[in-house]
């Protein structure tokens, strides 16, 4: 935000002060409030929520590497207070939008960004249901339907099914007719993930992964998974695969690398990254207006909401980055920002 003009009065605003352990490196301290530009809004902030991708950025192991000083954040919901010069700007003024901040800094009183990477949403939505509208609703929806063409009465293995993002496939599959194979590392998550529609939870070291899938799918094998977590729990995954199966690895949450034999690869199954900053780049304008309606809707219908957790303002950045983290932690973590 450095030579940004502003109007002299200052905001609360989560920045980096290092690379390092999230909850030692974020700082909450007072800086300016950004003017917008030409093309670009103010948003006050109401919510942001914290996700893994953010606290992987603080600890530099991100796909970019972040500067210091950077202030983080990069969805959440807020009010269009100000527009710069520009129509779509000036249209967008008054709404509350769900915030797409590619730079980030939606950790703070006020964002500044460009006026296409807000996005109205309807009234009925809450709060903290819009704070995360896009980031895992939409990994689910193009993982699924558009990059691995998942289809009614459909087998997928969902690693880590117990986090938001795995909750929502477990109902989308219950919604769309495919059905889940989940793996967690908990056995405790077995009756929630069942009542929310999971076909079937497996839990992570209880005996072989392989003979357990190839028991439960039969005939044919498993032909899609979807994994966050690599190390030796996405290479069971991928290994429980059909020959001609295809993965997509969309996380790194065991920090640890895929060990994979190139032989599988070479006879036709197939291993692919998935990353959803990339993927929305190609897509035309009118395809992402779809995708936002779809999302509202699948929200609605309690299929693509993401759990509330607990909830903390952004002077308590350090324990609601810890509490982000907390094994067996009960919903999504969110700063209540206003
Ligand atoms: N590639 C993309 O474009 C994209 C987009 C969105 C999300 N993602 C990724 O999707 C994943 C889930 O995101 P989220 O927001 O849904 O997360 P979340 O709600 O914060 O949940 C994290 C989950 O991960 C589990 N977990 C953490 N470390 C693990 C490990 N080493 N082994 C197995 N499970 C582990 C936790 O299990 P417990 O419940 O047992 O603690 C928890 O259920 C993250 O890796 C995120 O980066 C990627």
């Amino acid at each position: 935000m450095n030579n940004v003009p502003t109007n002299g009065d200052v905001m609360k605003s989560v920045v980096l002060s290092a690379i390092g352990e999230p909850s030692e490196v974020l700082k909450c301290i007072d800086r300016p409030i950004p003017e917008p530009g030409r093309g670009q809004v103010r948003v006050k902030m109401i919510a942001s929520p914290i996700n893994p991708s953010d606290l992987m950025l603080t600890r530099g192991r991100y796909m970019v590497k972040p500067e210091v000083g950077t202030s983080l954040g990069y969805e959440g919901v807020g009010i269009v207070e100000k527009a710069g010069p520009g129509l779509l700007g000036k249209y967008m003024a008054g709404k509350r939008v769900a915030v797409l901040n590619a730079a980030g800094g939606n950790w703070s009183e006020y964002a500044v960004l460009p006026a296409n990477r807000v996005v109205p949403v309807p009234k009925d939505l809450p709060d903290e249901q819009v704070a995360s509208f896009f980031v895992n609703p939409a990994t689910v929806l193009c993982m699924v339907r558009e990059v691995l063409g998942v289809r009614r009465g459909d087998w997928i293995l969902n690693n880590a099914a117990g986090s938001s993002l795995g909750k929502m496939i477990i109902k989308l599959g219950k919604r769309d007719g495919f059905k889940t194979l989940n793996v967690v590392r908990r056995e405790s998550l077995i009756p929630e993930l069942k009542a929310l529609g999971a076909d079937e939870v497996l839990v992570e070291g209880n005996g072989s992964l392989s003979e357990s899938v190839a028991r439960i799918v039969g005939q044919g094998g498993l032909k899609y998974a979807i994994d966050p977590v690599a190390g030796q729990s996405g290479t069971d995954v991928f290994e429980s695969l059909s020959h001609e199966g295809h993965m997509l690895v969309y996380g790194t949450l065991s920090g640890q690398p895929l060990t994979i034999s190139p032989r599988p690869l070479i006879a036709g199954k197939r291993l692919e990254g998935f990353y959803l900053g990339h993927y929305m780049q190609k897509r035309p304008l009118w395809k992402n207006l779809l995708l936002f309606k779809e999302i509202s809707r699948l929200i609605r219908e309690g299929v693509l909401d993401t759990p509330p957790g607990p909830r903390f303002t952004l002077d308590q950045i350090a324990q609601a980055v810890v509490a982000a983290e907390q094994p067996g932690k009960d919903g999504k973590v969110l700063l209540t920002i206003s």
